[in-house]
């Protein structure tokens, strides 16, 4: 088995409050186990640019409690690339690192197969507030994100209900419905909808028919991004019901802030573990949390997985919640 003696670790994707506490663990107890460390700057980009520069336990002092990544972050479809892969892999090499640590969602993982196939040990962590990894049932920032998304529904709430208004709250995911349900079951919304529940409009007027029956004085209903114009939307409950609505897409917002202490403690767990999996001598998996411990799957299996933790609640919980 080939001795590591230098690692690097890179965070890639959309940034996701979280990643600089698993920057930190990866640091600390790389160092503490004999390792040199090394950040990669802006994530593949910076792999590819080769803009590597060693950290120190001092580098990472101050940062768990710091939203957003010390490192940087891009988006570089072009990494799909073999060549331009290859050229990431080069410029480990040329540095003596034998190891890497990539912190990012699905597109982070498929680069960092391309890397274990070109020699380089690979350890994936899950980095993303869409939760849109199956692997893993929680990844670093979700917590985080929900708790922003749920902070602005009881907001809207108070508001909706001063001014008898239905609001429509647009969330994050990509194309996962899970900050949608959790943030809509936390926040008592009267209705999810997400690629995973299927839209329709007769169901959101349904649903804004009933509430104006009842007399209530709010209707809150949330819609994972991507699904519609929400303010059309919006337009179009006031046009065909008369009950008052308005449209409020949270967007960026829900990326930043402070990572809550969950985030801090889950990422640090996945930083521990990716060092001990590398002097472990293993690559060419990713970690997951899956029953409170934290597991390697290979990655390639980690594509086959899927996983519903939220839907069900959201289901079951909320009465007027898509079926
Ligand atoms: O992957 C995280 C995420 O915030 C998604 O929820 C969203 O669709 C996307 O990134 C936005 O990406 P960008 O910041 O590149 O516009």
């Amino acid at each position: 088995m080939k001795k590591i003696h230098k690692i690097a670790v890179l965070t890639s994707g959309g940034d996701a409050p979280g990643m600089n506490a698993a920057i930190r663990a990866i640091v600390r107890s790389g160092i503490n186990n004999g390792l040199e460390v090394y950040g990669v700057y802006n994530g593949y980009l910076g792999l590819v640019q080769n803009d590597i520069r060693p950290l120190t336990r001092g580098s990472v002092t101050n940062i768990i409690n710091r939203g957003g990544t010390i490192l940087g972050t891009a988006r570089l479809p072009e990494f799909a690339d073999m060549e331009v892969t290859k050229k990431g892999a080069d410029n480990l090499k040329k540095l003596g690192i034998d190891a890497l640590v990539v912190i990012g969602g699905d597109g982070t993982y498929r680069g960092a197969k391309r890397l274990h196939d070109l020699g380089i040990h690979c350890v994936g962590i899950p980095g993303t507030i869409d939760n849109d990894i199956a692997s893993s049932e929680i990844t670093i920032g979700f917590d985080t994100a929900v708790n922003t998304a749920v902070e602005c529904i009881d907001k809207l709430r108070d508001t909706s209900n001063s001014h008898q208004r239905c609001s429509i709250i647009e969330v994050m995911g990509r194309h996962c419905g899970d900050i949608a349900y959790a943030a809509g079951v936390a926040g008592g919304c009267d209705l999810i909808v997400t690629s995973e529940t299927g839209y329709t409009v007769e169901r959101v007027m349904e649903v804004v028919n009933r509430a104006k029956e009842q007399q209530r004085r709010h209707i809150l209903i949330v819609f994972t991004e991507h699904i519609t114009d929400v303010d059309a939307l919006a337009k179009k409950i006031k046009d065909e019901t008369g009950f008052d609505s308005r449209a409020t897409i949270l967007g960026h917002i829900q990326r930043g802030g402070i990572p809550t202490p969950f985030d801090r403690v889950l990422a640090t767990r996945f930083g521990v573990v990716a060092v001990q999996e590398l002097l472990a001598g293993n690559s060419g998996i990713v970690l997951g949390l899956q029953h409170n411990e934290i597991v390697p799957i290979e990655i390639e299996e980690s594509f086959k997985m899927t996983k519903n933790i939220f839907r069900k609640y959201a289901v079951e919980v909320n009465t007027n919640a898509s079926k």
